[in-house]
């Protein structure tokens, strides 16, 4: 990796991933892209180069790869499973259609590229508990629709292109400089924000109902690790399971009342929400993420908590 393009540089992960990559690879050697009316500001747009790069443009993409010999793109783009839910043409159009412009551009120009999965890409007649890595696939979602199709096409280009593709499935992703949005598992990001400004947090989603979660600084070095990953030692590609915890949003409130005596929490279920959390796994089986190129998380529930808090109070006694 020596000129990467980040597709998505100023959404949830692609804010972070793009100042992380920047860190160790140099700040002009990653280009942030960006759709109009989500353009990046601040450390983002100033640290590095910047350019518009709409997925579904295809001769855009080209121009930036040429223009700035991209060897890797992160293609960070997508609609997250409640979005997806609400525009399914869009969420197809940008998920799938987008990620087959990007492939095409990546064989031709000979570029790597990591496309995110995610837990959303099982369904409910998925052994729900340790899901393992090969395992029925048939989510009832457009969003897993559209991850299941990405998984397919990344393989499929690798094995008649050559084209260097690799992916993990995300869980639920916890972080607190951007917020997610119209995702299932986003409620384990509000709920912080709630506890820390004091306020009771209403839970979209039911005491009981478990998804495998992760804190931001592992997603980001999950991405960053597999693209660095010995190809040679993997067996998969699209997609691995990754996971670092597995919670409801009853363990996630006990948890947060160790560090907030008063949090207070009620319920209020979004039927939506609700109905794709319930055909999602519980937990996953990331073994073969460990054995083929060493993934490994830092942060549990517990250690996330504390430093979720911590951070969103300097964010808070700042303002
Ligand atoms: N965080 C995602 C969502 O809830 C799951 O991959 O849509």
């Amino acid at each position: 990796m020596k000129n990467i393009l980040i597709i998505g540089s100023t959404g949830q992960i692609g804010s972070e991933l793009t100042m992380t990559l920047r860190a160790k690879y140099g700040d002009s050697n990653v280009v942030a892209g960006f759709i109009k009316g989500a353009e990046p500001k601040g450390k983002l747009l100033e640290s590095g180069p910047a350019e518009e790069a709409d997925i579904t443009n295809p001769a855009q993409i080209t121009g930036i790869v040429k223009k700035y010999k991209i060897d890797t793109i992160y293609n960070m783009a997508a609609l997250l499973s409640a979005t997806a839910e609400a525009k399914p043409q869009l969420a197809w159009k940008i998920g799938v259609e987008g990620l087959f412009n990007v492939l095409e551009i990546a064989g031709e120009m000979k570029c790597a590229v990591f496309t995110p999965s995610s837990i959303g890409a099982f369904g409910t007649n998925t052994p729900k508990d340790n899901t393992p890595q090969d395992t029925v696939q048939r989510p009832q979602t457009m969003y897993g629709v559209t991850k299941v199709t990405g998984e397919l096409l990344s393989d499929y280009y690798f094995k008649r292109f050559g084209v260097d593709t690799r992916s993990v499935r995300y869980p639920g992703l916890i972080s607190h400089v951007t917020a997610p949005g119209g995702g299932t598992t986003d409620y384990a990001v509000e709920i912080f924000y709630s506890a820390v400004k004091g306020e009771v947090f209403k839970s979209p989603i039911a005491a009981g109902t478990f998804m495998d979660m992760m804190y931001m600084p592992d997603a980001l070095s999950a991405a960053i690790k597999l693209m660095e990953a010995d190809p040679s030692k993997l067996v998969h590609r699209n997609s691995f399971n990754i996971t670092a915890m597995s919670f409801d949003p009853e363990m996630l409130k006990s948890t947060i009342l160790k560090y907030v005596p008063d949090f207070k929490m009620e319920y209020q279920i979004d039927p939506v929400r609700q109905a794709i959390a319930d055909s999602w796994p519980n937990s996953l089986d990331d073994s073969c993420a460990r054995e083929e190129w060493g993934w490994s998380p830092q942060y549990n529930l517990d250690t996330m908590t504390k430093n979720m808090l911590e951070e969103l109070n300097i964010k808070y006694l700042m303002k």
